[in-house]
């Protein structure tokens, strides 16, 4: 199945404005090295406008941190999927694990986001994921299960093309540890099996699922030549121009050996 790789940075709340722009500058003008690769960003809510701006016509993929489900109203300090759109944002991350842990946000405050996301054309980067205890309890899967069907609860196969799912164990995000390659394409193998389940084959073969926590050059290349390994989601490596491009050439890499 031929999947495009999908290598998308998660700035989190690191960058002024000029940060945030001379970061993207040290990216763009290497985008011609990593074709085939779809490349984006996630940059802070107070970068998106200017980061748009700057890579228009460049093909990158602008991401935003988080979205509130409802259109409009009386919802201090949230911002809509129009807002994001109006500003050029092509996806949006939907619970990422700090949103879960320092924000309160459930499974099914994920399904609401999802929900309005896709009927305003935003596309979604689903961030799921077990903790150590539920790893060392053995429930991955039954956690990672739940997550996703709870999120997709209301999604059908032809939303597909605007789902990304970022397979995301929280011991491995910000801590140095990774997933190996096995533990990596395991879980990967079983999402892909509960979107067969929910949305049919086709629309589960078309879906991308990513890697998150700690991918950095060292380590990307194993984890993106797993067979149900699509590209990764890219905290603490992302802010560096060099080695986030070394993880785009790593997937570019696994095209050609796929
Ligand atoms: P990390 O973050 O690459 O710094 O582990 C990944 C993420 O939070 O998406």
């Amino acid at each position: 199945m031929n999947r495009i790789p999908f290598i998308c940075g998660n700035w989190k709340m690191n960058n002024l404005v000029s940060d945030s722009v001379a970061l993207l500058d040290g990216i763009l003008p290497r985008l011609s090295e990593v074709q085939g690769v779809e490349v984006g960003a996630a940059p802070p809510m107070t970068s998106v406008h200017a980061v748009s701006k700057r890579l228009a016509g460049s093909g990158f993929a602008l991401a935003a941190q988080n979205v509130h489900h409802e259109m409009s109203g009386a919802f201090t300090g949230e911002v809509s999927v129009a807002m994001l759109k109006d500003v050029g944002c092509r996806y949006v991350l939907v619970g990422h694990s700090e949103r879960r842990t320092l924000f309160g946000e459930t499974d099914d405050t994920c399904r609401q986001k999802v929900n309005a996301s896709l009927q305003g054309g935003l596309r979604v980067i689903l961030c799921i994921g077990e903790t150590l205890d539920e790893r060392e309890g053995h429930r991955t899967l039954e956690i990672v299960s739940r997550q996703l069907n709870v999120a997709l609860a209301e999604c059908s196969s032809e939303h597909a093309a605007d789902i990304v799912v970022a397979y995301e164990p929280v011991w491995a995000i910000g801590t140095g540890k990774t997933a190996t390659p096995a533990q990596a394409q395991e879980v990967h193998a079983h999402i892909r099996a509960e979107l067969a389940n929910k949305l049919g084959q086709p629309a589960a073969d078309c879906i991308r699922i990513q890697y998150g926590g700690s991918m950095k050059p060292a380590n990307a290349a194993d984890l993106l030549s797993q067979t149900d390994v699509d590209g990764g989601l890219i905290g603490g490596a992302s802010l560096k121009p060099d080695d986030f491009l070394s993880i785009c050439i790593a997937a570019r890499n696994s095209i050609t050996h796929s």
